[in-house]
């Protein structure tokens, strides 16, 4: 900032051009971000796999993070789960476009992360709100050890109309938020050991292989289901912080806490973030 006859004149290096110049915004915005909180553990528990199996699969998830709280602070993102399906059968047969499904699918994960944010209740524990998560995360984690989220991201009307069911669903809110914190990791609970080469449930699972790790832009081209968003998939390639994001079998007492600790229990997708 320079001072003239009292004038103020703020240089800004991106005053003078377009935003789409490469080779102008490059030296500018090319650098890497800050790791706003780069305590942060993300947990994001699945809302078909988990949560819809009821108190036999959601009991000994919510004993795991509870006896966890010590050692970690967490973001607990929830997905949506049966009710969403429903919701997504009846409004695409009335013809309700996809922003109007994206919010009604995200509050059906909030429910499920109310529901987890009960039971964590004794443990201060308590369910917030997106602007919440966007605002004040870090307050709420100073007073307590974790939090609960719908793991949606907010698009609403934004969302892209790429599809009429929303594409960026629960896996992709929690990676975009895990990586747009500078978090230092993020797990995807599911009922699975992590992803494998088909569905393991489908109808030639028999001989699905367990991928250990796998390159995000591989398993963009791989055919066939997946047990995550496809948008996340996709999303990863551009990541900034977060170097990759481990899928793990919530069903299998243990798992999430060795994850969460570090080691490697279930599929690991590397981003296209770099390391430091
Ligand atoms: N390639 C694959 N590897 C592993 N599981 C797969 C694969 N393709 C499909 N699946 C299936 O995905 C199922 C998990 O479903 P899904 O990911 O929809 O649940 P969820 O993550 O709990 O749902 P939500 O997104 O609502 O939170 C697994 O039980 C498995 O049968
Ligand atoms: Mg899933």
């Amino acid at each position: 900032m320079s001072q003239t006859n009292s004038i103020k004149h703020i240089a800004s290096p991106l005053a003078s051009q377009t935003l789409l110049d490469g080779d102008l915004v490059r030296p500018v915005a090319g650098v890497r971000p800050i790791r706003l909180l780069p305590w942060l553990q993300v947990v994001k528990i699945g809302g078909r796999s988990i949560m819809d199996r009821g108190a036999e699969a959601i009991l000994p998830v919510v004993a795991e993070l509870r006896k966890i709280l010590p050692e970690h602070r967490l973001l607990i993102l929830t997905g949506a789960g049966i009710r969403a399906r429903h919701l997504y059968g009846v409004g695409l047969d009335l013809g309700l476009p996809v922003g109007s499904l994206a919010p009604l699918a995200a509050s059906e994960a909030g429910q499920n992360g109310h529901i987890l944010a009960s039971l964590l209740a004794p443990e201060g524990v308590s369910y917030v709100e997106h602007p919440t998560i966007a605002n004040q995360l870090a307050i709420h984690l100073s007073a307590a050890r974790a939090v609960v989220g719908s793991a949606f991201p907010p698009y609403h009307h934004h969302e892209f109309p790429h599809s009429r069911l929303p594409t960026h669903r629960a896996d992709t809110g929690a990676f975009l938020l895990a990586d747009a914190l500078g978090a230092a990791g993020l797990t995807i609970v599911e009922d699975v050991d992590g992803i494998y080469d088909r569905d393991p449930n489908g109808a030639d699972g028999a001989g699905a292989t367990l991928l250990n790790e796998v390159d995000c832009a591989d398993l963009a081209q791989a055919e066939g289901p997946l047990p995550v968003d496809r948008a996340m998939v996709e999303v990863m390639a551009n990541a900034r912080n977060l170097e990759r994001v481990q899928v793990v079998n919530g069903l299998v007492p243990g798992r999430l806490t060795a994850a969460l600790r570090g080691e490697h229990v279930g599929t690991i997708i590397r981003s296209g973030a770099k390391p430091l």
